[in-house]
């Protein structure tokens, strides 16, 4: 028997008792007569200690060959210790050594195996089976495996079947980049992996399975983020004779059984925000609610006055940083670097300062009167001590530059804890988006989401009117990050046409691309809608950190590489002459 103990087990009711443990070394210390052994697993650590003359020279000398990861094998008595340690749960014991084997050597690890490891993060990635092994990152998959299970005890308890769906399937146009896989059966043909299960769970609502879940395995070959992995997971759903309002409520309710379970928190209603107010408020999506700091139009007020910035914009949009009038020159120049960096992209900041003793000092003084500027304050509902700052421009850039503004004031006044958890639906969407690269419109969401049906008119309007269409779609969002998304669908073929037309699909070619779906709608397809979490983002809200990297066992870079396994690579010649490609690499 390897063992009769795990090592975070034993206390001191179990003095007496002779044991075995089996684990990894952390770290030996020798004190001549004295030694001691930190021996850990999955499940802690415990301390094994050996005193010259108690132990046999046999064992005390072994001891002493011991490297950190070796492992091992340990028999003896559970004694209580003299010095307690009270951070751990097995402080207020150790083990009298009688027996060690050592199972197997280690090489000396590249990084410290400690809460806090001293690997940057390519070492650790190349040697991810050591990573795994620090607590940090083991307790978020252990986390990860909760919610998963979580997650399948509701959803099942409410009536829903998990169905696999296939992993090769067929290339379509539309969302990200398709990751794409030979078929030597088939020469010169493709299958693509899923971004997700979307055609599929909505071929098995037309199968009448009516509720269904999938945790499930997503691919796009898109540019990563700290909250994009190139492979990710879904839990991906799907339900039959229900309205958007079931749908939200179905989810909220998964949500809060999992903040429940997982986090031993309780929330009431998420509240609800329409796209069109949180880019109005936010300038965002997915607006971070744990803060205020909502933003102000100033257009007409700032307008008219002879400053031609404000004057040659469509919005003068501002914010309120509570208590920050104290702000010096250094700050407020560093906060306008930060938006003029590109990523931000603003051509300068305007500062107006209410003053502690109601004085008004601005960065425009010389075009607005300290009354102009009372009249903004006050809109802003700014008092004494606050500061606006301002920024100007085309309507949807400024709004974008000002939610980067605000969230980095949230940041430097401490508004976005972690810990604080806000939940948010924003509700209808755009149904579609004008590109002005390709001079057409894409689906927002998906060409399969449904028009809001007093919206569904406008389709057969001029396009410039299509922008208007809003559709039963929404995300879910937590802390500022999308979580989850989804839409009711198209169920009707001649509307789903409809749909097909609009976005530049010819008949042919939407039948080529979607005929599966278009032709299974034929056969009574029920009103039908649906949404997916993105389970790596939630766990890693939930374990308080915004990237997922460190929630998935073996991620990939920035690069898109494992460079553990050191993947993508090339493939032999015979590889590529069996699948009859050859390769012309610019
Ligand atoms: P969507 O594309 O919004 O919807 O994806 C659903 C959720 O998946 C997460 N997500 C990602 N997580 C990590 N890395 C990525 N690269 C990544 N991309 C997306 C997000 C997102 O909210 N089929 C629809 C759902 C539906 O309509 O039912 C879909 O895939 O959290």
């Amino acid at each position: 028997m390897y063992r009769t103990h795990t090592c975070g087990e034993l206390r001191l009711a179990d003095a007496g008792k002779e044991v075995v443990l089996s684990g990894w070394v952390q770290r030996v210390r020798d004190k001549g007569t004295l030694l001691w052994i930190d021996i850990r697993d999955r499940y802690g650590l415990t301390q094994l200690f050996l005193q010259e003359g108690v132990s046999s020279a046999e064992v005390m000398e072994k001891a002493r060959t011991l490297g950190r990861e070796f492992v091992i094998q340990a028999k003896g008595t559970v004694i209580e210790r003299e010095s307690k340690n009270p951070n751990i749960p097995t402080g207020e014991i150790e083990i009298q050594l009688n027996e060690l084997n050592i199972l197997n050597a280690s090489k000396t690890p590249p990084f410290t195996i400690e809460d806090k490891s001293d690997g940057g993060d390519d070492l650790r990635m190349k040697y991810r089976y050591l990573d795994l092994r620090r607590n940090p990152l083991k307790n978020n998959l252990i986390l990860r495996h909760n919610v998963a299970i979580e997650t399948r005890s509701y959803l099942s308890e409410q009536g829903f079947i998990e169905v696999e769906t296939p992993c090769l399937i067929k290339s379509t146009p539309e969302g990200a980049r398709d990751f794409v896989v030979p078929s030597r059966m088939n020469p010169g043909e493709f299958y693509a992996l899923p971004q997700s299960p979307q055609q599929f769970k909505q071929l098995l609502m037309v199968a009448g399975f009516d509720k269904y879940f999938q945790i499930v395995r997503c691919f796009r070959d898109e540019d990563l983020r700290a909250d994009r992995q190139p492979e990710f997971t879904q839990i991906d759903c799907e339900m039959s004779f229900v309205e958007q309002e079931d749908v939200l409520n179905t989810f909220e309710g998964l949500a809060k059984h999992l903040f429940k379970k997982v986090k031993g928190l309780e929330f009431d209603k998420f509240p609800r925000m329409t796209w069109h107010d949180a880019m109005k408020y936010y300038g965002s999506d997915k607006p971070d609610i744990r803060f205020d700091m909502k933003f102000v139009e100033l257009t007409d007020l700032a307008q008219g006055k002879g400053f031609p910035v404000f004057d040659d914009s469509e919005i003068v949009v501002a914010i309120n940083a509570k208590g920050c009038a104290s702000y010096t020159r250094k700050q407020i120049d560093a906060l306008t670097d930060f938006v003029k960096r590109p990523q931000v992209g603003a051509k300068g900041l305007v500062y107006v300062k209410y003053n502690e003793d109601g004085s008004i000092k601005s960065s425009i003084d010389k075009f607005y009167s300290p009354e102009d500027l009372k009249t903004w304050l006050d809109r802003c509902g700014a008092v004494a001590g606050d500061m606006l700052l301002i920024l100007s421009g085309k309507t949807m850039e400024t709004r974008e530059q000002m939610n980067c503004l605000r969230l980095e004031m949230g940041n430097q006044l401490g508004l976005r804890n972690p810990d604080d958890y806000k939940p948010l639906w924003v509700i209808d969407f755009p149904l579609l988006e004008w590109d002005e690269e390709t001079q057409r419109y894409y689906a927002k969401h998906h060409p399969f989401t449904a028009p809001k049906p007093e919206d569904e008119h406008l389709l057969d309007e001029e396009p410039s009117r299509w922008a208007e269409i809003r559709a039963n779609a929404y995300d879910i969002v937590l802390n500022g990050v999308e979580i989850g998304g989804g839409s009711v669908r198209i169920f009707n073929r001649d509307l789903q046409n409809k749909m097909f037309r609009t976005l530049g699909f010819t008949d042919e070619s939407a039948q080529a691309q979607f005929g599966f779906l278009m032709n299974a709608f034929e056969y009574g397809a029920p009103p039908h809608a649906g949404l997916a979490f993105g389970f790596d983002r939630l766990c890693s809200l939930f374990g308080g950190q915004e990237s997922i990297r460190d929630f998935i066992a073996f991620p990939k870079n920035n690069m898109g590489r494992d460079v553990m396994t050191e993947s993508p690579s090339t493939i032999a010649d015979a590889q590529l002459e069996e699948l009859q490609i050859k390769l012309d690499l610019k």
